[in-house]
């Protein structure tokens, strides 16, 4: 991370899944304070064991349930199942207030997950906004990158696009992005996360057909 970066308190809810441990993993590398969150603290505790296992020491990570997770944080995180978004944030509203939330969450039909498929608000990150209301921004972002890829310790072929309220909480989230070492792109409003989270689908399908688990999205035609 560059050094004139502020170090981020991040609550990941949900943090003890797939995706949260590859983020944290990511995050953590990059000298962030990664607060892993969990509806029971001893599974936090137990992801934050493994993480350690794979990180440099000194790598700062804590064990919360998610509420206590969210109250501590600078900026929070959602990677849990779409069955269980809803549920989850209204039982954190109060405590996101004030925070940008960066939703993970694919809307994803369990019995046909290469079917986009997409709640009545027009995306998981729309509804998302709809539930916690104006006090909390919600960004969409890191939909399209699986956690086998943010394990991996190798440069990552696939870039993540960041749509949301708010140009400066997406400013926010691509310098995270660029934490992560990932390549991040300014992807507009919260009603374009229906493209994002539409186009996981189509890469769990594309894996599928060619059995492997990296399938990604490269924007091309831009110099950096
Ligand atoms: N896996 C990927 O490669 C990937 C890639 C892109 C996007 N995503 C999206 O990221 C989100 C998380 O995916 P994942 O693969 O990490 O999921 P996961 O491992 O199945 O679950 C993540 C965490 O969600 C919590 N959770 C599960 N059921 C819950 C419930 N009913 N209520 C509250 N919390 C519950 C659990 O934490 P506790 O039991 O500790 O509370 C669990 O460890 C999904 O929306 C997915 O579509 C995943």
């Amino acid at each position: 991370m560059d050094s004139s970066r502020k170090i981020m308190k991040i609550a990941i809810i949900g943090g003890t899944g797939k995706e949260g441990r590859g983020l944290a993993y990511r995050w953590a590398q990059a000298g962030h304070h990664i607060l892993i969150g969990s509806r029971m603290r001893e599974k936090a505790q137990s992801a934050v064991d493994d993480l350690k296992t794979l990180l440099p020491e000194g790598s700062l990570l804590e064990a919360l349930e998610n509420s206590a997770a969210v109250e501590k944080c600078d900026i929070a995180v959602l990677t849990v199942p779409y069955s269980a978004h809803r549920e989850t944030l209204d039982l954190l509203k109060e405590n996101l207030k004030g925070k940008i939330l960066i939703d993970v969450t694919v809307p994803l039909n369990p019995t046909k997950v290469t079917r986009v498929s997409m709640p009545k608000e027009g995306s998981a990150a729309q509804e998302a906004q709809a539930i916690l209301g104006e006090d909390t921004s919600v960004v969409a972002a890191f939909q399209n990158i699986s956690y086998e890829n943010l394990m991996k310790n190798s440069p990552l072929d696939c870039d993540v696009l960041v749509c949301g309220s708010g140009k400066e909480a997406r400013q926010i989230v691509l310098s995270l992005v660029e934490d992560a070492g990932l390549i991040g792109w300014d992807a507009g409003v919260i009603n374009n996360a229906v493209v994002v989270e539409g186009l996981t689908s189509i890469l769990i399908g594309l894996n599928i057909q060619h059995k492997v688990y990296s399938a990604g999205i490269r924007i091309t035609g831009i110099n950096r």
